[in-house]
């Protein structure tokens, strides 16, 4: 995943989803730590959320290297050991699709963030596409036995906003260099 997921094109997304982030900022999913270099100087903590610890060993370096102070807060989204209004900012880049209980995860994003501060995200999802949405729909459960349980068919918009979050902006578009039914991609911003 941490090669997979280091691309050109993903390191460019990465640093239009990064910017602006500011203050303690708490990152979901936080994987091989590949955002890590794209946190501009603002952040002063990250609050790294992460269930497998392969990955966190994997980020030591990049977390060794940033002037950020990264610290590994907890093993799930779904139960986020942080007070409430606590965080300026929740990252989560390619991550919703795999969280299994969704909904509980961005109640949880929403009680940590300071009233009006952001989620910024990056996601892939359903695809507007009918003909591509029933692909992926039908390729769904390998896909997610492959993959981490990876959903190919999150309505992220919808999901987003009906955990109570404002979206502020968001573009939709497919990602330069993903096949059809994995790269339909929401980028934006939403407040708690
Ligand atoms: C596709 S990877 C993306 C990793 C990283 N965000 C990136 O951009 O490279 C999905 C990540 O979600 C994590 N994840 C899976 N279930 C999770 C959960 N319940 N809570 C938080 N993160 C979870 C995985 O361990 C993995 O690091």
């Amino acid at each position: 995943m941490n090669a997979v997921m280091s691309t050109d094109e993903n390191r460019e997304i990465r640093s239009r989803v990064c910017a602006d982030l500011e203050g303690t900022v708490v990152e979901i999913g936080f994987g091989s730590g590949l955002n890590v270099p794209f946190y501009p100087e603002g952040v002063h903590t990250v609050h790294a959320v992460e269930p497998l610890a392969r990955s966190m060993d994997i980020a030591a370096g990049r977390i060794e290297a940033s002037h950020v102070e990264v610290l590994h807060t907890g093993l799930s989204g779904e139960r986020i050991d942080l007070a409430d209004a606590s965080a300026d900012a929740v990252l989560s880049t390619w991550t919703l699709c795999s969280i299994p209980d969704v909904d509980t995860a961005l109640g949880e994003i929403r009680r940590i963030l300071k009233p009006g501060s952001a989620l910024h995200f990056v996601e892939h999802g359903i695809s507007p596409d009918s003909k591509v949405a029933r692909r992926q729909g039908r390729i769904e459960p390998l896909n997610k036995a492959l993959f981490g349980g990876c959903h190919l068919t999150r309505d992220i918009p919808a999901i987003i906003t009906s955990a109570g979050f404002a979206i502020e902006s968001m573009t939709t578009y497919q990602h330069a260099k993903e096949p059809k039914a994995f790269g339909w991609t929401f980028e934006g911003h939403a407040s708690a």
